[in-house]
């Protein structure tokens, strides 16, 4: 059986626009995000507190927060990989911040300059001022379904990353497919591995749509029971690191899908065509959603 609901953390703002070439101004951001919860979108990755040499998209992150029109039962999150950022984000005002690690040594080096050891050791003062603060952690896990260095990733090595973050007092992991590789079968052996360490209850599929296989792993991972959906307005993104790859699932070809079979999501997907249709017009191209093109073309 599938889910009755699902809740959809809308990525766009922060891992569709740190991967955009075009230009996008701090307000243009604070809209999109307006536009989104507007959608009905209660979660929202707002922006990250890291370094602005290495995400110079990013830089701006402090001033998108302290400009939101916030609503009423949203959650604003920003990515924090030390405690430098875990304190920006905190006067910036996030509700939530996420850590971020990795199933490949080769990419843990080559994204945030460490082992993968190295990193789940950065990450305990975090954790330990987040729970000073009362401030809930995400953990990533990426190259869940492959790395752009490594190729292969053994689902026991997900697995492991997985649970250390829940062990470090992670609410959630979100399992990131980062460069779009993965197929169901490939999914499924994934999450046999995974949610043999940890409940279903708190694990997020983060699909990229690199090959056009998001949609068909994420009814996998509902089949498995997941609940949290990560995605980006528009199909926003790309990886810096993987040549050619394209963005996150797009939120309209998630929510369109998820209308169909009858799974609740609380957001309106005529209102997310707006969202998609001014982002898409800020960047200078089409949105990626096949969902968006056929309604916006109607
Ligand atoms: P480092 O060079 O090892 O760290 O970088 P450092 O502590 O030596 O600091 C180097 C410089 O960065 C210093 O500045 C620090 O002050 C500064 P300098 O003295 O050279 O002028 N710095 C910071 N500045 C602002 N905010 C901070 C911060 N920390 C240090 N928080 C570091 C380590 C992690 C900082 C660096 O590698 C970095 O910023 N990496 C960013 C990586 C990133 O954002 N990647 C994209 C997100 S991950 C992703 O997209 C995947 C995901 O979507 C899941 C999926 O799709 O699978 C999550
Ligand atoms: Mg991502």
């Amino acid at each position: 059986a599938y889910p009755d609901a699902v809740s959809i953390i809308e990525v766009g703002p922060r891992d569709g626009l740190q991967n955009e070439k075009a230009k996008v101004t701090t307000a243009q951001k604070v809209n999109l995000v307006h536009q989104l919860t507007t959608a009905g979108i209660k979660r929202v990755e707002t922006g990250s507190f890291v370094s602005p040499r290495w995400v110079p998209q990013m830089a701006d992150s402090g001033t998108v927060f302290a400009r939101l029109h916030r609503q009423p039962g949203v959650t604003y999150s920003a990515l924090t990989p030390n405690l430098k950022g875990f304190e920006a984000a905190m006067e910036a005002g996030a509700d939530e911040v996420a850590v971020f690690g990795a199933a490949s040594e080769t990419f843990s080096q080559k994204n945030i300059n460490c082992s993968i050891a190295e990193s789940l050791q950065r990450f305990e003062p975090v954790m330990e001022a987040a729970n000073r603060a009362n401030i809930p952690v995400r953990g990533y896990v990426s190259c869940v379904l492959g790395c752009p260095y490594e190729g292969e990733i053994s689902p026991a090595a997900v697995a492991e990353v997985s649970h250390a973050l829940m062990e470090m007092g992670c609410y959630e992991v979100s399992l990131g497919d980062t460069i779009g590789k993965g197929t169901p079968v490939k999914t499924a052996k994934m999450l046999d591995a995974v949610l043999h360490r940890i409940p279903v209850d708190v694990v997020a599929a983060h699909f990229h749509d690199t090959y056009g296989q998001a949609l068909a792993n994420l009814v996998i991972a509902l089949r498995y029971g997941i609940r949290n959906i990560d995605s980006a307005i528009a199909g926003l993104g790309g990886c810096p690191y993987a040549k050619g790859a394209s963005g996150n699932v797009a939120t309209e070809d998630v929510v369109y899908m998820l209308d169909g079979m009858g799974i609740r999501t609380g957001i309106k997907l005529s209102k997310l065509l707006e969202a998609s249709k001014t982002i898409s017009s800020i960047i200078g191209r089409p949105p990626a959603s096949k969902a968006a093109q056929a309604l916006l073309a109607k």
